[in-house]
C-alpha cells in the first residue's frame, strides 16, 4: 500500500467506523462502545465490539478485527482500494485522486464477454416480442397487465420458437460457442447442435445489482406439464442463492423509502411497482440465503417480508424469520390477514387500495409467529406445544405491559390448550431465573405439566357429578342427556349402574347402587365398590342445582377439549415397564375404536 498509502490513510482519518459498520449491521450502544452480531462467524449473540474511540472493531469470539476499511473489505469480499472507495462514499469524503486510486485495475474479461452476450440476447428477445411470432408473448404480458412501459422497465421479451436461429444470431454477433454455452442459455440437442433453452417462452431477464443481465427466467405460455418458469442454471455469472430479482431498481428506491419488500415472484414485484412501490425484490421461489441477507443488510433499511399468503408461503416465512432474527436485522412481516393470495392476485382481484392496505399491515416477528400458529395450528403433540412455549418464553419474559402479556397468553392458550395461568406461571419463573440453556429450561419447566392439570380437573369434575348422581335423579337424567359417558373408566361403569338403578327406583340411594354392583359381579367389581364407598365419605356441595350441573358440564367439556388423546397416552406411559406400556396402548386403542362406533 506504500505507493498510495496516503489516500487510504486520509480516508481513514475522515471516516467514522460506527457510521461505516452501522451501514451494514445493526448496532447497539453499550457504554463507550457499540455491539453487533458478528458477520464473520455463525454468531447468535452480539459478539462484535466497535470502539469509536480507537476506531477499530473486534470480534471476541472469532477474533476478526480491524479498521473501517478492513471491515468493508472483509464484509464485501472486495479489494483494499475498492473498500477505500466504499468507506469514502459512506462517510462522504472524497479526496483528490480517490477515483484513480480505487479503480479496479484488472477487469474480469470473462465476465465482460458473458455480459455482452446476454445483453445482445436480451435485445433480441425484446425485439422478438414485437414481431408477428412474438404476438403470443405480447398478448400474454398484456393479459397480466404488463403494458409497454412495464415491458421496457423490466426489459421483458419473447424467445422465438426457433431456438437454433437464436444461437446462430449470437454467433453472428461474434460470440463464441464457448461464451454462449457459459451463459447457460444454450441447450445441446446433439453434438455441436445447440438450441435456446428459453424458446417459445416469455422472458424475464435477471440483473445483478448494477443492472447487467446475468440470467433469465422464462415463463411458458401454455398450461402444459413443463416447468412454469425455466431458469438459467448456475453459471459463472448467475447464482440463484445470492441474487435478488429487481435489486438494481429496488436498492435506490429502498434508500428513499426506508424499507424494502421481499416477495416470492416477479409478478409480485410488478404488482408493487403498479402501486408506486419500486422498493421490492423477489427471492424467486427459493430460500432467503445468508448472502441475500447480507445484500439486504447493506441497504440499511427495514426489511418487509411479503411471501404468498398460502400455507407454503407462510411456513417459508416462519423459516426466514428465524434466520432474520438470528442475524439481528431490522424487519417486519406483512400479515396475510387470513388470505391465501399473493400481491399480484390481490391487486387483480381487489384493486390498488386493497393491495396498499395489505402491504401496510405489518407485524413484528412475535405476532407473526403467533398468528401463524393460530391459523395453521400445526402443533399436535404436547412436546411440540411445550417447545413453542419455550421459544416464546424469552420474549414473553421481557414484556412489561400486563395487557400485552395477557394478549399473548390468551393466544398461546388457544394454540396449545394450556390455560393462561399455567403459562403465566412459567413466565414468572423465567423472569426469576436469570440465564438460559439446559439448566434454565429444567428449572423453568420442571413442574410444567398442563396436560396433567387438565386431566386432574376433568376427573375432579366427573367425580363431583358422580356424587350428585348418587344423591339425585335429576343429576342422573342430566348425565344421560348431556354427558356422553365419563372419561374415567371406573366412573363410567359406576354411572351406568346409577342409570340402571334410577330406572327402577323412586329415589337415589348409594347402598342400593352397591347392591346392584354386587349382584352383577363383574371383574372390576372391587374397584367400583372401593370408589363408591369413598364417594360416600367425601364432602361435596349438598344441594344439587341446575346451575351446578351446568357448571360441571362446562368444565368437563373444556378440559376434554384441552387434552388430546395422544397426550394422555404419552402421559400414562411415562415410567412404565414394556409390558405395562403394551397393555396401556392396547386399552387406549380399544377405547378409540369404541368411541368411533
Ligand atoms: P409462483 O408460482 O408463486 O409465481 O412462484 P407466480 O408469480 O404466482 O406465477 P404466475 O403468476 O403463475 O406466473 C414464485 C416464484 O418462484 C419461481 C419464480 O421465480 C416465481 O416468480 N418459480 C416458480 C420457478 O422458478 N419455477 C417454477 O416452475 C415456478
Ligand atoms: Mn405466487
Amino acid at each position: 500500500m506504500s505507493f498510495n498509502g496516503s489516500i487510504a490513510e486520509d480516508v481513514l482519518k475522515h471516516a467514522d467506523i460506527v457510521k461505516v459498520i452501522g451501514s451494514y449491521l445493526t448496532l447497539v450502544k453499550q457504554g463507550k462502545n457499540y455491539k453487533a452480531v458478528c458477520p464473520f462467524h455463525d454468531d447468535t449473540n452480539p459478539s462484535l465490539t466497535i470502539s469509536p474511540e480507537k476506531q477499530f472493531f473486534k470480534c471476541f469470539v472469532c477474533g476478526t478485527g480491524g479498521n473501517a476499511i478492513t471491515f468493508v473489505q472483509k464484509y464485501e469480499h472486495i479489494s483494499f482500494p475498492e473498500a477505500v472507495k466504499k468507506v469514502a462514499d459512506i462517510c462522504d469524503y472524497h479526496p483528490e485522486g480517490l477515483e484513480k486510486y480505487s479503480k479496479p485495475v484488472k477487469v474480469d474479461e470473462r465476465k465482460q464477454e458473458l455480459l455482452k452476450c446476454l445483453y445482445d440476447l436480451n435485445l433480441y428477445y425484446q425485439f422478438a416480442i414485437n414481431t408477428p411470432e412474438g404476438k403470443e408473448g405480447l398478448d400474454y404480458l398484456e393479459s397480466r397487465k404488463l403494458d409497454n412501459s412495464y415491458r421496457s422497465k423490466y426489459k421483458l421479451g419473447y424467445a422465438p420458437k426457433d431456438g437454433k436461429a437464436t444461437i446462430e444470431f449470437l454467433l453472428k454477433k461474434g460470440h463464441s460457442i464457448k461464451t454462449i454455452e457459459d451463459t447457460g442459455i444454450a441447450r445441446m440437442v446433439s453434438v455441436g447442435n445447440y438450441r435456446d433453452m428459453n424458446e417459445g417462452r416469455v422472458t424475464f431477464p435477471i440483473c445483478d445489482i448494477d443492472g447487467n443481465v446475468i440470467g433469465f427466467s422464462a415463463r411458458r405460455l401454455v398450461n402444459d406439464d413443463s416447468a412454469k418458469y425455466m431458469n438459467t442454471p448456475e453459471t459463472y455469472l448467475f447464482h440463484k442463492t445470492n441474487n435478488l430479482y429487481n435489486i438494481h431498481i429496488a436498492k435506490d428506491a429502498a434508500k428513499i423509502k426506508g424499507y424494502i419488500y421481499v416477495c416470492e415472484g416477479f409478478m409480485d414485484v410488478y404488482a408493487l411497482s403498479k402501486i408506486g412501490i419500486d422498493a421490492a425484490v423477489a427471492i424467486m421461489g427459493t430460500a432467503l440465503t445468508s448472502e441475500h441477507i447480507q445484500i439486504l443488510r447493506s441497504l440499511n433499511v427495514e426489511i418487509r417480508l411479503c411471501l404468498d399468503g398460502d400455507l407454503p408461503g407462510q411456513s417459508a416465512m416462519m423459516k426466514i424469520c428465524r434466520n432474520l432474527s438470528r442475524s439481528g436485522i431490522n424487519y417486519r412481516v406483512v400479515d396475510n390477514q387470513g388470505s391465501d393470495r399473493d400481491p399480484d392476485e390481490i391487486l387483480n382481484e381487489d384493486g390498488k387500495v386493497a393491495l396498499e392496505e395489505y402491504l401496510n399491515k405489518l407485524v413484528g416477528p412475535t405476532d407473526f409467529a403467533l398468528n401463524y400458529y393460530l391459523r395453521s395450528n400445526p402443533l399436535k403433540t404436547n412436546e411440540e406445544k411445550k417447545t413453542l412455549i419455550k421459544e416464546f418464553l424469552p420474549i414473553l419474559a421481557k414484556i412489561n405491559s400486563q395487557i400485552e402479556l395477557d394478549n399473548y397468553l390468551r393466544k398461546l392458550e388457544k394454540i396449545t390448550g394450556f390455560d393462561v395461568e399455567s403459562i403465566r406461571d412459567v413466565v414468572k419463573k423465567a423472569r426469576m431465573n436469570v440465564g438460559s440453556g439446559e439448566s434454565f429450561n429444567k428449572a423453568v419447566f420442571q413442574n410444567f405439566h398442563p396436560e396433567r392439570e387438565a386431566l386432574q380437573k376433568l376427573v375432579t369434575a366427573e367425580r363431583e357429578l358422580l356424587y350428585q348422581m348418587s344423591q339425585s335423579k335429576a343429576a342422573v337424567d342430566f348425565y344421560e342427556q348431556k354427558i356422553g359417558g365419563f372419561y374415567d373408566d371406573v366412573y363410567r361403569a359406576i354411572a351406568n349402574y346409577m342409570v340402571e338403578y334410577a330406572e327402577t327406583h323412586e329415589n337415589m340411594d348409594l347402598n342400593g347402587v352397591m347392591v346392584l354392583v354386587e349382584e352383577n359381579n363383574l371383574s372390576n367389581k372391587d374397584e367400583i365398590l372401593d370408589d363408591l364407598t369413598s364417594l360416600v365419605s367425601e364432602t361435596h356441595p349438598k344441594n344439587c342445582s341446575e346451575q351446578l350441573l351446568e357448571n360441571l358440564l362446562d368444565t368437563i367439556n373444556d378440559e376434554k377439549s384441552r387434552i388430546t388423546n395422544e397426550d394422555i397416552l404419552a402421559e400414562s406411559l411415562e415410567g412404565k415397564s414394556e409390558i405395562e406400556k403394551a397393555r396401556i396402548i392396547a386399552e387406549f386403542r380399544r377405547r378409540e375404536m369404541a368411541k368411533k362406533k
